[in-house]
Protein backbone atom coordinates (compact mmCIF):
# COMPACT_ATOMS: atom_id res chain seq x y z
CA UNK A 1 0.00 0.00 0.00
CA UNK A 2 1.39 3.47 -0.74
CA UNK A 3 2.44 6.29 2.02
CA UNK A 4 0.08 8.95 1.56
CA UNK A 5 1.42 11.39 -0.28
CA UNK A 6 -1.34 13.27 -2.11
CA UNK A 7 -3.51 12.05 1.05
CA UNK A 8 -6.84 15.28 1.00
CA UNK A 9 -5.79 15.70 -2.75
CA UNK A 10 -8.45 15.24 -5.78
CA UNK A 11 -6.35 14.22 -9.33
CA UNK A 12 -7.67 14.21 -12.87
CA UNK A 13 -5.98 11.71 -14.95
CA UNK A 14 -6.46 11.88 -18.98
CA UNK A 15 -6.06 8.71 -21.10
CA UNK A 16 -6.29 6.80 -17.81
CA UNK A 17 -7.30 3.45 -19.57
CA UNK A 18 -3.99 3.71 -21.33
CA UNK A 19 -0.72 2.10 -20.36
CA UNK A 20 0.90 4.79 -18.54
CA UNK A 21 -2.55 6.68 -17.41
CA UNK A 22 -3.81 3.07 -15.40
CA UNK A 23 -0.47 3.09 -14.01
CA UNK A 24 -0.89 7.17 -12.65
CA UNK A 25 -4.23 6.75 -11.19
CA UNK A 26 -3.37 3.34 -9.38
CA UNK A 27 -0.31 4.51 -7.86
CA UNK A 28 -1.79 7.97 -7.11
CA UNK A 29 -5.31 6.18 -5.58
CA UNK A 30 -2.55 3.86 -3.12
CA UNK A 31 -0.83 7.71 -2.34
CA UNK A 32 -4.54 9.02 -1.07
CA UNK A 33 -5.74 10.47 -3.86
CA UNK A 34 -9.37 10.59 -5.69
CA UNK A 35 -8.94 10.22 -8.82
CA UNK A 36 -10.96 10.86 -11.60
CA UNK A 37 -10.55 8.64 -14.63
CA UNK A 38 -10.77 10.44 -17.62
CA UNK A 39 -10.88 8.44 -21.17
CA UNK A 40 -12.73 7.95 -24.47
CA UNK A 41 -12.37 4.46 -23.92
CA UNK A 42 -15.51 4.07 -22.03
CA UNK A 43 -15.36 -0.05 -21.87
CA UNK A 44 -11.55 0.01 -20.00
CA UNK A 45 -12.92 2.70 -18.01
CA UNK A 46 -15.31 0.74 -16.64
CA UNK A 47 -13.00 -1.95 -15.54
CA UNK A 48 -9.80 0.13 -14.33
CA UNK A 49 -12.88 2.12 -12.26
CA UNK A 50 -13.93 -1.17 -10.71
CA UNK A 51 -10.56 -2.50 -10.22
CA UNK A 52 -9.45 0.69 -8.32
CA UNK A 53 -12.49 1.16 -6.42
CA UNK A 54 -12.48 -2.76 -5.05
CA UNK A 55 -9.21 -1.82 -3.30
CA UNK A 56 -9.52 1.78 -2.43
CA UNK A 57 -13.57 2.16 -1.74
CA UNK A 58 -16.50 3.18 -4.50
CA UNK A 59 -15.11 7.08 -3.41
CA UNK A 60 -11.73 6.63 -4.49
CA UNK A 61 -12.39 7.18 -8.51
CA UNK A 62 -15.04 7.40 -11.07
CA UNK A 63 -14.40 7.22 -14.63
CA UNK A 64 -15.73 10.00 -16.71
CA UNK A 65 -16.14 9.58 -20.39
CA UNK A 66 -13.97 12.15 -22.18
CA UNK A 67 -13.04 13.56 -25.23
CA UNK A 68 -9.56 15.46 -24.60
CA UNK A 69 -9.32 17.44 -27.40
CA UNK A 70 -13.61 18.55 -27.10
CA UNK A 71 -13.61 21.66 -25.22
CA UNK A 72 -17.13 21.31 -23.94
CA UNK A 73 -16.06 17.25 -23.03
CA UNK A 74 -13.06 19.01 -21.02
CA UNK A 75 -15.28 21.37 -19.23
CA UNK A 76 -18.07 18.63 -18.29
CA UNK A 77 -14.99 16.62 -16.66
CA UNK A 78 -13.62 18.93 -14.51
CA UNK A 79 -16.88 20.23 -13.49
CA UNK A 80 -18.11 16.76 -12.60
CA UNK A 81 -14.91 16.22 -10.93
CA UNK A 82 -15.55 19.39 -8.59
CA UNK A 83 -19.40 18.51 -8.34
CA UNK A 84 -18.32 15.01 -6.87
CA UNK A 85 -15.28 15.53 -4.99
CA UNK A 86 -15.20 19.25 -4.24
CA UNK A 87 -12.04 20.26 -5.98
CA UNK A 88 -9.64 19.52 -8.36
CA UNK A 89 -5.87 20.24 -7.07
CA UNK A 90 -3.72 17.44 -9.43
CA UNK A 91 -4.31 17.38 -13.45
CA UNK A 92 -2.23 14.16 -15.37
CA UNK A 93 -2.50 15.25 -18.86
CA UNK A 94 -1.28 11.85 -20.61
CA UNK A 95 -3.80 11.28 -23.66
CA UNK A 96 -2.35 10.87 -26.93
CA UNK A 97 -2.46 9.65 -30.46
CA UNK A 98 0.57 8.41 -32.54
CA UNK A 99 -0.04 8.12 -36.03
CA UNK A 100 3.26 6.12 -36.98
CA UNK A 101 3.83 6.92 -40.82
CA UNK A 102 6.14 9.79 -42.84
CA UNK A 103 5.25 13.64 -43.44
CA UNK A 104 4.77 12.41 -46.70
CA UNK A 105 1.30 10.55 -45.84
CA UNK A 106 0.73 12.90 -42.82
CA UNK A 107 -2.79 14.29 -43.98
CA UNK A 108 -3.97 17.40 -42.94
CA UNK A 109 -6.58 15.47 -40.92
CA UNK A 110 -4.13 13.16 -39.08
CA UNK A 111 -2.24 16.09 -38.52
CA UNK A 112 -5.12 18.16 -37.19
CA UNK A 113 -6.47 15.15 -35.15
CA UNK A 114 -2.63 14.82 -33.35
CA UNK A 115 -2.68 18.41 -32.60
CA UNK A 116 -6.27 18.40 -30.90
CA UNK A 117 -5.34 15.10 -29.21
CA UNK A 118 -1.94 15.62 -27.99
CA UNK A 119 -1.56 19.11 -27.43
CA UNK A 120 -4.83 21.46 -27.47
CA UNK A 121 -6.27 19.16 -24.70
CA UNK A 122 -3.20 20.32 -22.65
CA UNK A 123 -3.96 23.53 -22.95
CA UNK A 124 -7.92 23.02 -22.28
CA UNK A 125 -7.63 21.14 -19.18
CA UNK A 126 -4.51 23.87 -17.88
CA UNK A 127 -6.64 26.66 -19.03
CA UNK A 128 -10.37 25.15 -17.28
CA UNK A 129 -8.35 23.40 -14.25
CA UNK A 130 -6.24 26.42 -13.54
CA UNK A 131 -9.22 28.65 -13.14
CA UNK A 132 -11.21 26.46 -10.84
CA UNK A 133 -7.54 26.05 -8.71
CA UNK A 134 -7.38 30.05 -8.83
CA UNK A 135 -11.34 30.80 -7.48
CA UNK A 136 -10.73 28.30 -4.92
CA UNK A 137 -7.50 29.86 -3.94
CA UNK A 138 -5.68 25.80 -4.75
CA UNK A 139 -1.81 25.58 -5.03
CA UNK A 140 -2.36 22.68 -7.58
CA UNK A 141 0.12 21.16 -9.94
CA UNK A 142 -0.18 19.99 -13.58
CA UNK A 143 1.90 17.21 -14.72
CA UNK A 144 1.93 16.69 -19.03
CA UNK A 145 3.03 13.99 -20.64
CA UNK A 146 5.54 15.17 -23.22
CA UNK A 147 8.45 12.48 -25.20
CA UNK A 148 11.72 12.25 -25.63
CA UNK A 149 10.34 12.79 -29.51
CA UNK A 150 9.24 16.28 -28.23
CA UNK A 151 12.85 16.86 -27.34
CA UNK A 152 14.71 15.27 -30.07
CA UNK A 153 12.45 13.78 -33.01
CA UNK A 154 11.99 10.72 -34.20
CA UNK A 155 11.21 8.14 -36.91
CA UNK A 156 7.66 8.47 -38.57
CA UNK A 157 6.99 10.72 -36.40
CA UNK A 158 6.66 14.17 -37.40
CA UNK A 159 3.05 15.20 -35.89
CA UNK A 160 3.72 13.69 -32.91
CA UNK A 161 6.96 14.98 -32.28
CA UNK A 162 5.47 18.34 -33.30
CA UNK A 163 2.94 18.30 -30.92
CA UNK A 164 5.10 16.70 -27.75
CA UNK A 165 7.13 19.69 -27.80
CA UNK A 166 4.60 21.70 -28.08
CA UNK A 167 3.84 20.73 -24.97
CA UNK A 168 7.21 21.32 -23.22
CA UNK A 169 6.66 25.25 -24.76
CA UNK A 170 3.41 24.84 -23.15
CA UNK A 171 4.75 23.77 -19.85
CA UNK A 172 7.28 26.64 -19.74
CA UNK A 173 5.11 29.17 -20.70
CA UNK A 174 2.21 28.14 -18.01
CA UNK A 175 5.16 27.52 -15.15
CA UNK A 176 5.12 31.28 -15.56
CA UNK A 177 1.92 32.84 -15.91
CA UNK A 178 0.34 30.38 -13.40
CA UNK A 179 3.21 30.84 -10.75
CA UNK A 180 2.01 33.75 -9.09
CA UNK A 181 -1.08 32.21 -8.30
CA UNK A 182 1.04 29.27 -6.95
CA UNK A 183 0.46 26.95 -9.41
CA UNK A 184 3.14 24.89 -10.56
CA UNK A 185 3.39 23.30 -14.09
CA UNK A 186 5.84 20.84 -15.25
CA UNK A 187 6.33 17.73 -17.65
CA UNK A 188 7.35 14.41 -18.08
CA UNK A 189 9.17 12.88 -21.34
CA UNK A 190 8.98 9.18 -21.36
CA UNK A 191 11.40 7.54 -23.49
CA UNK A 192 10.56 3.49 -24.63
CA UNK A 193 7.86 2.85 -22.13
CA UNK A 194 6.43 -1.24 -22.43
CA UNK A 195 2.67 0.16 -23.53
CA UNK A 196 0.40 -1.19 -26.52
CA UNK A 197 1.50 2.65 -27.66
CA UNK A 198 5.20 1.79 -28.06
CA UNK A 199 4.46 -2.12 -29.22
CA UNK A 200 2.93 -0.72 -31.67
CA UNK A 201 6.01 1.98 -32.72
CA UNK A 202 8.24 -0.85 -32.63
CA UNK A 203 6.54 -3.39 -34.70
CA UNK A 204 5.83 -0.25 -37.16
CA UNK A 205 9.61 -0.07 -37.40
CA UNK A 206 10.65 -3.66 -37.43
CA UNK A 207 12.33 -3.61 -34.15
CA UNK A 208 12.95 -6.73 -31.98
CA UNK A 209 14.04 -7.10 -28.12
CA UNK A 210 17.68 -7.28 -29.32
CA UNK A 211 16.97 -3.77 -30.53
CA UNK A 212 15.28 -2.48 -27.73
CA UNK A 213 18.30 -3.85 -25.73
CA UNK A 214 21.06 -2.32 -27.91
CA UNK A 215 19.16 0.73 -28.58
CA UNK A 216 18.19 2.00 -25.22
CA UNK A 217 20.40 3.43 -22.19
CA UNK A 218 18.99 0.71 -19.76
CA UNK A 219 18.63 -1.76 -22.22
CA UNK A 220 15.37 -2.85 -21.76
CA UNK A 221 11.90 -0.84 -21.52
CA UNK A 222 10.74 0.81 -19.03
CA UNK A 223 7.74 0.34 -16.99
CA UNK A 224 4.63 2.03 -17.20
CA UNK A 225 4.77 2.28 -13.14
CA UNK A 226 8.43 3.98 -13.13
CA UNK A 227 6.93 6.96 -15.44
CA UNK A 228 3.68 6.75 -12.57
CA UNK A 229 6.81 7.52 -10.34
CA UNK A 230 8.09 10.25 -11.74
CA UNK A 231 4.88 11.83 -12.37
CA UNK A 232 3.64 11.27 -8.94
CA UNK A 233 6.95 13.23 -7.24
CA UNK A 234 5.35 15.90 -9.61
CA UNK A 235 1.99 16.47 -8.41
CA UNK A 236 2.89 15.77 -4.88
CA UNK A 237 4.23 18.43 -2.32
CA UNK A 238 7.76 17.38 -2.58
CA UNK A 239 8.54 18.94 -5.50
CA UNK A 240 7.32 21.63 -4.13
CA UNK A 241 9.99 23.72 -5.79
CA UNK A 242 10.09 22.99 -9.14
CA UNK A 243 7.91 24.56 -12.00
CA UNK A 244 8.42 24.52 -15.34
CA UNK A 245 11.10 21.16 -15.58
CA UNK A 246 10.70 18.55 -18.15
CA UNK A 247 11.48 15.23 -16.51
CA UNK A 248 13.32 12.58 -18.80
CA UNK A 249 12.40 8.76 -17.88
CA UNK A 250 14.60 6.62 -19.70
CA UNK A 251 17.49 8.37 -20.28
CA UNK A 252 18.17 11.05 -23.15
CA UNK A 253 20.77 9.19 -24.86
N1 LIG B 1 4.83 4.37 -24.27
C1 LIG B 1 5.88 5.12 -24.51
O1 LIG B 1 6.98 4.63 -24.78
C2 LIG B 1 5.77 6.61 -24.45
C3 LIG B 1 6.94 7.35 -24.70
C4 LIG B 1 6.85 8.74 -24.64
C5 LIG B 1 5.65 9.36 -24.32
N2 LIG B 1 4.55 8.60 -24.09
C6 LIG B 1 3.32 9.33 -23.78
O2 LIG B 1 2.72 8.76 -22.64
C7 LIG B 1 1.30 8.97 -22.70
C8 LIG B 1 0.57 7.68 -22.48
O3 LIG B 1 0.99 6.76 -23.47
P1 LIG B 1 0.75 5.19 -23.41
O4 LIG B 1 1.98 4.59 -23.96
O5 LIG B 1 0.24 4.80 -22.07
O6 LIG B 1 -0.40 5.09 -24.53
P2 LIG B 1 -1.75 4.26 -24.62
O7 LIG B 1 -2.10 4.21 -26.07
O8 LIG B 1 -1.61 2.97 -23.87
O9 LIG B 1 -2.78 5.20 -23.84
C9 LIG B 1 -3.33 6.39 -24.37
C10 LIG B 1 -4.73 6.57 -23.81
O10 LIG B 1 -5.26 7.82 -24.29
C11 LIG B 1 -6.62 7.62 -24.61
N3 LIG B 1 -7.07 8.61 -25.59
C12 LIG B 1 -6.67 8.74 -26.89
N4 LIG B 1 -7.35 9.75 -27.48
C13 LIG B 1 -8.18 10.28 -26.54
C14 LIG B 1 -9.13 11.33 -26.55
N5 LIG B 1 -9.37 12.07 -27.65
N6 LIG B 1 -9.80 11.59 -25.40
C15 LIG B 1 -9.57 10.85 -24.29
N7 LIG B 1 -8.69 9.84 -24.23
C16 LIG B 1 -8.01 9.55 -25.34
C17 LIG B 1 -6.68 6.20 -25.16
O11 LIG B 1 -8.01 5.67 -25.12
C18 LIG B 1 -5.70 5.46 -24.25
O12 LIG B 1 -6.37 4.92 -23.13
C19 LIG B 1 1.04 9.61 -24.08
O13 LIG B 1 0.97 11.00 -23.91
C20 LIG B 1 2.27 9.23 -24.87
O14 LIG B 1 2.52 10.14 -25.91
C21 LIG B 1 4.57 7.25 -24.15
Amino acid sequence: MGGGRLNGLVSVVTGACGGIGAAVSRLFTSEGSRVVLVDLNEEAGKILEKEIRSSHGDGSCFFMKTDVSDEEDVKESLRQAVDRFGRVDVVVNNAAVHYIESIFDTTEETWRKTMDTNLKSVYLFCKHAARQMIEKSIQGSIVNVSSIQGIRGGVLSAAYAASKAGIIGLTKALAVELMPFGIRVNAVAPRAIDTPLFRRYLERRGLTDEDVKKRYLFGRLGKPEEVAAAVLFLASPESSYISGEVLVVGGDF
